[in-house]
């Protein structure tokens, strides 16, 4: 049976220049019929589907309207057993909340809200090309808890251009005085097909490794100190409240993913649906193939995904894996630790955490 079901929204009020997810800007034409061909695919996934996690991403769920929404949500319990859901997440972006959107998700069944604030540094937000202010940001938030909205997490990067550790400081604080439940803090990645790479390839900007791993040290301290636990290398949350959905996909759970560019792993298989709305739509509604790539996954790939994915979480991989002479050693520098009945990423390990999954794997 798969417990987890991811439902991707291409759309944005406007697309941001560091952003590789698969999105267009919001096209009412096309909405409905986009709508219409999530419903179908859902038809012909439901079958071994009862999710206990259902996560809404994009792209920017809330580029939908409240009725459409409505439409799609309400579809996809007639044809997907929703019975089991323990935890409904929805992104949103603090430019389209409202407190009457905010209170027909919960209506629908959401539970949690995800929202990208990304900084609350006006000028780092001009950098990142937001259509939000830190002040916009703020006012959503609260609209969010005035709805009665339970679980709230916050998204943040850093890494930022221009970006003082001042100013991080300043960002995480502020974060954590509004107390949401979950804080993602993700250094800013330089993703092929966006403008930030095409400005980096044009040396107009760079990451700056040390700067950033500093940055991310400060991260865990200051996050930790205020009681969130870091339970992945970017993400943090009070006790009780870490992702469900997220947890699943880090377990190397089977998965369901709906709409443009998902992915779905389900019983050995992983396949990806067309980047592409329009043609997704076609296809899906005249019963042709969706797939942009279908693989099978062998044990040996199975079994490297877990240690990637594994050692990127507080629960970690199981103790065979670092069997090896190289395993050994990095548990003898203190990069790796035995926790429980397994083992993990010391904080210095983690600081390092790309480079020793590639030794591990
Ligand atoms: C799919 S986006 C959805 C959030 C929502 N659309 C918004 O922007 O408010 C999920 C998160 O990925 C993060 N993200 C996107 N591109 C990134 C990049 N190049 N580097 C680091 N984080 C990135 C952002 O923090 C963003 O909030
Ligand atoms: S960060 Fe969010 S709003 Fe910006 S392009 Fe990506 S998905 Fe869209």
């Amino acid at each position: 049976m798969v417990r987890h079901l991811y439902v991707h929204i291409p759309f944005c009020p406007k697309v941001c220049p560091y952003c590789s997810f698969y999105k267009e800007a919001s096209d009412r034409n096309k909405t409905q019929a986009f709508l219409d061909a999530v419903l179908s695919e859902a038809e012909m996934e439901a079958d071994g589907l009862r999710p206990e996690t259902v996560f809404f991403g994009g792209g920017t769920p809330t580029a939908l309207s409240t009725p459409q929404l409505r439409y799609l949500i309400g579809g996809l319990r007639e044809r997907i057993d929703f019975s089991g859901v323990r935890e409904f997440t929805l992104e949103m972006n603090p430019a389209t909340v409202s407190l009457e959107k905010a209170g027909a998700m919960l209506e629908l069944g959401v539970n949690r809200v995800s929202m990208g604030v990304q900084s609350w540094d006006e000028e780092l937000l001009k950098v990142l090309g937001r259509v939000h202010s830190g002040a916009q940001a703020e006012r959503s938030y609260r609209i969010l808890r005035e709805a009665g909205v339970g679980n709230v997490n916050l998204d943040l990067i850093f890494g930022i251009p221009g970006q003082s550790r001042q100013q991080w400081l300043e960002s995480l604080r502020r974060t954590i005085d509004l107390g949401p439940d979950h804080i993602s803090a993700y250094c800013l990645t330089y993703e092929e097909d966006t403008e930030f790479f095409e400005r980096f390839q044009r040396g107009e900007m760079a990451p700056e490794s040390e700067r950033d791993a500093g940055f991310f040290e400060l991260a865990m301290e200051e996050l930790e100190a205020a009681g969130y636990g870091q339970y992945e290398i970017s993400n943090y949350a009070k006790a009780g409240r870490e992702c469900l959905h997220n947890l699943g996909y880090w377990r190397a759970a089977d998965y369901a993913g709906l709409g443009p560019s998902a992915v779905s792993t389900r019983a050995g298989w992983r396949r990806r649906n067309l980047a592409d709305t329009a043609e997704y739509t076609r296809r899906v509604m005249l019963g042709e193939d969706r797939f942009e790539s279908l693989e099978r996954l062998d044990a040996g790939m199975l079994r490297a995904e877990q240690i990637a994915l594994g050692l990127r979480t507080r629960e970690g991989i199981l103790p065979d894996t670092v069997d090896s002479r190289r395993g050994q050693a990095l548990l003898a520098e203190g990069l790796l630790e035995p926790a429980n009945d397994r083992v993990r990423l010391t904080r210095r390990g983690r600081l390092l955490v790309d480079e020793i999954a590639v030794e591990l794997v």
